[in-house]
């Protein structure tokens, strides 16, 4: 081997040598296994309205149902709700009843950095998309207070923008005569009759020739006044007019709103 033959390798050996160690401090930056946020945008580029979240991804195998939502107004300013629904025996009996109505939430008025006190952080990455991580261990059950969870709650959400839901939420459509008596009848009825009207021991179902035969007035007279010595209650004093149009309107089309 002449001497230029040697330099050649030799050069070729050290840069070889050197971007080994370059590739080697990249990949040592950049940390094993980091998942790189995409960059955030100007929070006053972010769509106001409703957003909801479409993707939720947690190291934690089984986990309680949870939700996120939030509104954005002018400039990106946020207000948020997260929401888990816990279900084990050290729950109070009082709070489970209320969580099971209201969830276990977590506010959050913005999207910050995470901070050690902040279990809620997040970004806009998009004007109608962002990235929201929860770190959650403790939340607050409306009309009872806090509870801390079994076991702390970490993820991450994609949240975006929902047209549908903004639009709505800004013109509200009055419920239909029965929409309304839809809404009654989960509410109030739903209980006792089941959820598809279908009666259960002791409570008749309404899909029914004898219900089928009342004249509208003897169907109202029943919500209102109740059917005296049975448990049906009457519904007068608790239901408003409208409500009560509703139900019966909805009982005429029990076979098609909630078929069996
Ligand atoms: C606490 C249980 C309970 C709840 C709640 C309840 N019902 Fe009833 N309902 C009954 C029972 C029991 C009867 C049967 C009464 C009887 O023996 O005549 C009945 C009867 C009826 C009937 C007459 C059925 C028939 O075949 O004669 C209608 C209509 C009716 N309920 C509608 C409603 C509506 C609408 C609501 C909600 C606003 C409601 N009920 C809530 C228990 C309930």
């Amino acid at each position: 081997m002449n001497q230029t033959q040697n330099d050649a390798t030799t050069s070729a050996l050290l840069l070889f040598v050197l971007l080994f160690a370059a590739t080697g401090v990249m990949v040592f930056a950049l940390g094993p296994g980091t998942v790189r946020l995409p960059e955030p945008i100007d929070p006053a580029l972010a769509q106001t309205g409703r957003w909801l979240w479409t993707d939720f991804r947690t190291p934690v195998e089984a986990y309680p149902p949870v939700q996120i939502w939030m509104d954005v107004s002018e400039g990106g300013v946020v207000n948020g709700l997260f929401s888990i629904y816990p279900n084990y025996p050290e729950i109070p009996a009082a709070a489970l009843t209320l969580i099971q109505q209201n969830g276990c939430n977590v506010n959050f008025k913005s999207l910050g950095e995470a901070t050690t006190d902040s279990p809620i952080s997040g970004r806009f990455i998009a004007p109608t998309e962002a990235r929201i991580h929860i770190d959650v261990s403790e939340c607050a059950v409306k009309y009872y207070g806090n509870i801390s969870l079994q076991e702390s709650l970490q993820g991450d959400f994609v949240v975006k923008y929902n047209d549908a839901m903004t639009q709505s939420l800004l013109n509200p459509e009055p419920p239909t005569p029965l929409e309304r008596g839809q809404n009654v009848f989960s509410l109030y009825c739903s209980g006792c009759h089941g959820t598809f009207a279908e009666g259960a021991p002791g409570i008749p179902s309404l899909h029914t020739d004898q219900v089928r035969n009342y004249t509208d007035y003897q169907i109202l007279t029943i919500v209102r006044n109740g059917v005296i010595n049975t448990v049906m209650p009457a519904w007068g004093s608790v239901l408003s007019e409208e409500d009560i149009a509703g139900v019966l309107e909805l009982v005429r089309h029990i076979d098609e709103v909630l078929g069996e």
